[in-house]
């Protein structure tokens, strides 16, 4: 069995397998209506809980429809509602939950959750975003660039606005898969420098840029996110927003990157604050194809948990 709580840690030819396995069942089930089950089920049998300490529409929708069309079942659990959120351990929780379900996915706050519930699970823990990282939104959205563009190794991926999760995982990323990240933002938002040293120790040009125009010229790829994720502050948002207003992704920024970059977002997307309407509904954008693959994607990253 195998976790997946970060893509730094899987490997590389797994990631890859991981995506290979994502395409073939994604040109298997073409046309298919999206409640029957794929040609192949192996989950037939399996449970698989799907906890929620955050919000969601994609993750949760995605991750129900992907075990339901691999033939398995899923739970769906809300944090609060858990003894989890009431003082049991999450190391209870861990073993409790591996007594009755074959998989776990947890969507939480404080990474060290995700952490502690995969060192005491009998189970594969999957990570579905933490405060920190958001693994699989970046394995769909790999999917999504090569299909549109083909293989990303060696591609100049922008990512704009607030180095959060989905920066850092962007980051983890582009050493796996070898492909260069200008992050465009104000110092205040930088993503970690330890996401960063890691990305530079593979080999991948990681550059801070504070102009928004110079940091697009030439990208392959446009990537933003919200301006305020779910574990900011409310109070932290006009000071943010402030901040964050020379980043937004417009026409004209697109026109600076040129016709050959893709722009995507792993939604929900605030329109008119880090991206206008115009770009999300767009010739450059790709942002839907994004969030179906989130299906594809984690379908086979639960057959490589399974070893399925
Ligand atoms: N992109 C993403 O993870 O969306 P949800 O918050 O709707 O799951
Ligand atoms: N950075 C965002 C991603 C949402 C999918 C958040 O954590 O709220």
């Amino acid at each position: 069995m195998n976790h997946f709580l970060d893509i730094h840690k899987t490997g590389a030819d797994d990631l890859r397998e991981i995506l290979d396995q994502a395409n073939a069942m994604k040109s298997a089930r073409a046309g298919l209506p999206k409640g029957t089950p794929d040609s192949e089920t192996p989950l037939d049998g399996r449970m698989v809980a799907l906890i929620f300490e955050k919000p969601s529409t994609r993750t949760r929708v995605s991750f129900d429809m992907g075990v339901r069309q691999l033939g398995g079942q899923s739970m769906v659990l809300s944090g609060s509602e858990m003894q989890l959120g009431h003082g049991e351990t999450i190391a209870d929780t861990a073993r409790v939950l591996s007594r009755y379900v074959d998989m776990i996915m947890i969507r939480t706050f404080d990474e060290s959750i995700l952490l502690e519930l995969a060192e005491y699970a009998d189970v594969p823990v999957i990570n579905g975003l933490t405060d920190r990282t958001h693994p699989c939104q970046i394995m769909a959205d790999i999917m999504t660039f090569e299909e549109h563009r083909g293989p990303i190794k060696g591609k100049k991926v922008v990512y704009l606005g607030d180095g959060n999760n989905v920066c850092h995982s962007l980051l983890h990323a582009a050493g796996q898969f070898e492909f260069d990240v200008t992050f465009a933002g104000p110092a205040q938002l930088e993503p970690e420098a330890e996401i960063i040293g890691y990305a530079r120790g593979k080999g991948s040009e990681i550059l801070i840029e504070r102009d928004a125009d110079k940091a697009v010229a030439g990208a392959d790829l446009i990537v933003t996110d919200t301006w305020l994720s779910m574990h900011d502050k409310q109070s932290a948002r006009e000071r943010r927003h402030n901040m964050l207003r020379p980043y937004q992704v417009n026409k004209a920024l697109m026109k600076t990157a040129g016709e050959q970059a893709v722009f995507m977002h792993c939604l929900p997307a605030h329109r008119e604050e880090e991206v206008t309407s115009e770009v999300m509904d767009g010739p450059q954008s790709v942002v839907f194809d994004e969030a179906e693959n989130r299906l594809h994607a984690q379908k086979a990253v639960m057959r490589f948990c399974l070893g399925l």
